[in-house]
């Protein structure tokens, strides 16, 4: 499907709408498809804003040409390798070849290393705050190392008021599909920037001197309205902060004895007040939907079956997945069950050993085999002690 539109002044949207996709980077799941952008910028130079996918270069460079006429671009501005945005380059030069490519020194180490040293003849290397005007347009590289790759830059348009914020502000789902932005957006950052807070809160350090109007990410929609409220999330997200109260109570459970022990805890929840309770079964649910709600809200309860003297294995892919983004600021609750030896919590608070600002809770609970009276009334002491 072709996605050709112009923002402002003279800059279009010229990427493509991958409704099909199903699986993004080879393990999100998109049920919305996914989004891969690009900008055309036309002046008395033109230029273009990242290329997409190679499987979509053909629809792409179709998309170029409608804007574009029988006008060439001048410059190609790379601001991600990422192959989702840097896998068209090749094609790009077998048809432009004479185009400029502006980058970084570590956009171009990354180049050379995809396509080999003979891409690209004509290449400007900028660095942090170089300017490259136009007419119309003053683009200033914003360098964002880490949000996502270390090469990742972004630019501002000063006469327009325009970020072009690479992978920032981006998100899951075709944008010819009507989602609101948060849901896909959390889980897109959690996902996949989820580990570097410090430095996306570099970038809004950065972005504070900024007056932006308008955002052009490299996934979703085009932000320009309220975009506060994009910058706030972020501020939220990249500082590890508590979004929304409520409880988080994932769960492995094999027979469904571990299972009855959540649904009681969620209940007892219920009853003294707590207006959200999140439950995901970690054997069904997609992980990064079940790590975007651990981040979202302030309490996390984990309930583990034990399992070969550990604890389940899709409870250790999600409290890995935890770790490796640098899950802090939070209480954690434990619910282990075993038949003859229970290690489950003692194995679940260890894996937050190096991880900062964890609280864990009182009240744990052990399960042999099924719930007791005795397990029930932990379960109730740990729900108010959730509640406090
Ligand atoms: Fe959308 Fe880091 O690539």
């Amino acid at each position: 499907m072709k996605r050709i539109s112009e923002i402002k002044n003279s800059i279009y949207s010229v990427g493509v709408n991958a409704r099909d996709v199903e699986l993004f980077e080879g393990q999100f799941f998109v049920p919305l498809g996914m989004s891969y952008n690009s900008y055309v910028v036309r002046d008395n130079v033109n230029f273009v804003f990242d290329t997409v996918d190679a499987t979509f270069a053909d629809e792409w460079i179709s998309n170029l040409q409608t804007v574009l006429g029988k006008e060439k671009p001048d410059y190609l501005v790379v601001q991600h390798m990422e192959p989702d945005h840097s896998g068209s380059i090749e094609k790009f030069f077998e048809v432009y070849p004479e185009t400029k490519i502006v980058g970084n020194a570590k956009t171009f180490a990354m180049l050379d290393q995809f396509f080999g040293k003979d891409i690209a003849k004509n290449r400007i290397v900028v660095v942090d705050g170089q300017t490259i005007e136009s007419e119309n347009h003053t683009f200033t590289f914003v360098f964002a190392p880490f949000v996502h790759w270390p090469e990742v830059m972004l630019t501002y348009d000063a006469k327009t008021k325009t970020l072009f914020s690479a992978d920032a502000f981006g998100k899951f789902g075709a944008v010819d599909f009507d989602d609101e932005w948060t849901c896909e957006a959390r889980r897109y950052y959690f996902g996949i920037v989820g580990k570097y807070g410090m430095q996306v809160q570099n970038l809004l350090k950065k972005a504070t001197d900024l007056e932006i109007e308008t955002i052009c990410p490299l996934h979703g929609p085009v932000l320009t309205d309220n975009i506060d409220y994009y910058i706030d999330k972020y501020k939220v997200w990249s500082n590890y902060d508590v979004e929304s109260e409520g409880v988080v109570i994932a769960y492995a459970s094999v027979y469904g004895n571990t299972e009855k022990a959540v649904d009681y805890l969620k209940d007892k929840l219920t009853e003294y007040g707590c207006e959200k309770v999140v439950i995901q079964n970690l054997a069904r649910t997609d992980i990064h939907e079940a790590i975007e709600d651990a981040f979202r809200y302030g309490k996390l309860v984990l309930a583990s079956i034990t399992y070969n003297g550990d604890i389940f294995p899709s409870m250790r892919s999600f409290i890995e997945g935890l770790i490796e983004r640098g899950y802090k600021k939070r209480t954690i609750a434990t619910i282990e069950n075993g038949s003859w030896a229970p290690t489950a919590n003692k194995v679940m608070k260890n894996a937050f050993a190096n991880s900062k600002d964890i609280v864990f809770t009182e009240n744990n609970v052990t399960i042999r085999s099924a719930m007791t009276d005795e397990n029930k009334r932990v379960l109730d002491a740990l729900a108010k002690e959730l509640l406090q």
